[in-house]
């Protein structure tokens, strides 16, 4: 995928640049998840709450600049994420926000700033990121943070301003630490900042662990900077969703539907027809064309890409495909890690294994089950048929009930059957085998040798015709 231009690159940056790094806090267990699974790995649209936060901050500076601090499972979370190729912190005792920038400290100080972001708030966008460094900048705060109005402010940190007009921030009062004025507060902290590296972490050892946590919380690093007349500031985003975290299996269930929504309205904006969008499960990172229709109650996963004017009909199933332009899906089908040539016919009911390259105008029919297979241009197999493991070329019929033997209990052999061929309906081919250019196999047959071009393969018991012996059986029967 195109990756567009980094967001906050000047365009003509001076010498004296700042040098900007991003952390994003990701140790946490996600005791309120009640899962094995670390908090930064469950889904929303497809993938890890981390991996979107490292998408957008890789929008905003490069991988080598953005450092997850991981800690809970760490090996498994770094795992996940590897190929972001965005640098690991290690915070192995989880002892709270500030603690987990303090093991940070050595890694960040080559930089000029740091913009903190939270693991599991993944809808930041790159341009909420970068407008809140280029405010913190513009304001030469030694930290300013994200806030936004929430009609139920309750769990969050609450913002607490100088003044109503002013953008300088006393201090972040917690919840359980917030006075019964305080919790009426509608203005919340985001939990995402920008700081000046050299006040961070030349003041970051005074945090206490005084308070109803006993940890150290990010959050007074506000009113520490103030304390020594460090200029700290806030700006506030509308967009209230951008900020959510995922923190229980309710707020992870709605941020999910926010993005998911959010994805079928940027495709629809960029051309595509979807029905009933509400319906369709279609994860973050997947592509459609124009002049795509997809109908109800359809999934497209992973990393599938859609050319244009395809037609995805109902309760399909699509994950890691790639399909050409003009392909029909009809109703019911299941594909994986699958290619679909340009206007290919496929389903109802077809399911197609990793592996499966269906040529151009190929027509795969019901109940059809690939694995590994080429099926090249034209070729049809339309009913009840298993294909695995085969090379099968262009204009090749498979008749109903077709079945490749790939597997002898041992190990996979490959079956080829050469363009223009003929399979007759309920033919077993074991494999290994060929069927040559042009052959033609009579229905019913057993192919276990190969069958030269153009001649007939044909392997069945011959058929025996007692004449009259139905109506005798029934005369005895009397
Ligand atoms: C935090 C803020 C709160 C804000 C809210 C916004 C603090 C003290 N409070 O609360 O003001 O309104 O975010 O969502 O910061 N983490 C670590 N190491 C730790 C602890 C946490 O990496 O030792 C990570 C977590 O994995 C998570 C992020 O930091 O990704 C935020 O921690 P979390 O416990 O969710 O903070 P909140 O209670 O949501
Ligand atoms: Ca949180």
């Amino acid at each position: 995928m195109k990756k567009p231009a980094r967001a906050t690159q000047p365009q003509s940056a001076p010498a004296s640049a700042p040098r900007v790094a991003i952390a994003i806090m990701a140790a946490g267990k996600g005791t309120r998840l009640k899962s094995q699974l670390p908090k930064v790995l469950h889904e929303v649209g497809g993938k890890p709450l981390l991996a979107h936060v490292i998408a957008a901050a890789t929008r905003v500076v490069p991988p080598e600049d953005v450092f997850a601090i991981i800690g809970h499972e760490a090996g498994r979370v770094r795992s996940a994420v590897a190929d972001t190729k965005v640098n690991f912190i290690l915070q192995s005792e989880q002892r709270g926000t500030g603690h987990a920038l303090m093991v940070a400290g050595e890694a960040l100080s080559p930089y000029d700033n740091v913009i903190v972001l939270s693991g599991d708030a993944p809808q930041i966008t790159p341009q909420t990121i970068a407008a809140l460094l280029n405010f913190h900048l513009d304001q030469r705060a030694a930290m300013t943070l994200l806030s936004t109005d929430l009609a139920d402010p309750t769990g969050y940190g609450r913002v607490i301003r100088k003044s109503a007009r002013s953008a300088e921030v006393k201090s972040i009062v917690e919840e359980k630490s917030a006075r019964p004025a305080q919790k009426k507060i509608h203005e919340i902290n985001a939990g995402f900042y920008v700081f000046s590296v050299a006040q961070l972490f030349s003041n970051i050892t005074k945090l206490s662990t005084a308070n109803p946590h006993s940890e150290y919380y990010l959050t007074d690093m506000a009113s520490l900077l103030r304390q020594t007349g460090q200029r700290v500031v806030v700006w506030k985003t509308e967009n209230a969703a951008e900020i959510l975290g995922a923190n229980t299996r309710a707020e992870l269930a709605l941020i999910d539907h926010h993005m998911r929504l959010r994805k079928c309205q940027q495709l629809m904006t960029t051309g595509v027809t979807i029905f009933y969008p509400a319906t369709c499960i279609i994860d973050s990172d997947v592509e459609i064309a124009a002049d795509t229709v997809i109908e109800p109650f359809v999934q497209i996963l992973g990393q599938s890409r859609i050319g244009a004017n395809c037609r995805i009909r109902s309760y399909s199933v699509i994950r890691d495909c790639e399909i050409g332009d003009g392909a029909l899906i009809r109703p019911g089908c299941v594909m994986e890690g699958s290619r679909i040539g340009a206007t290919a016919i496929l389903g109802p009911y077809s399911h197609l294994r990793p592996g499966s390259d269906i040529g151009e105008g190929a027509h795969v029919g019901n109940f059809v089950e690939t694995k590994k297979i080429k099926l090249g241009k034209g070729s049809k197999a339309n009913h009840l048929t298993y294909l695995g493991d085969s090379e099968i070329g262009a204009g090749v019929n498979i008749g109903a009930g077709t079945i490749t033997c790939n597997y002898d209990g041992l190990k996979k052999h490959t079956t080829v059957i050469e363009d223009g061929a003929f399979i007759g309906s309920d033919t077993t081919l074991v494999a290994p085998v060929r069927v040559g250019k042009g052959a033609y196999i009579g229905a019913a047959s057993c192919i276990t040798e190969d069958v030269p071009e153009d001649s007939l393969g044909l392997s069945r018991a011959q058929q025996v015709v007692k004449q009259g012996w139905a109506k005798e059986r029934r005369t005895l029967r009397k």
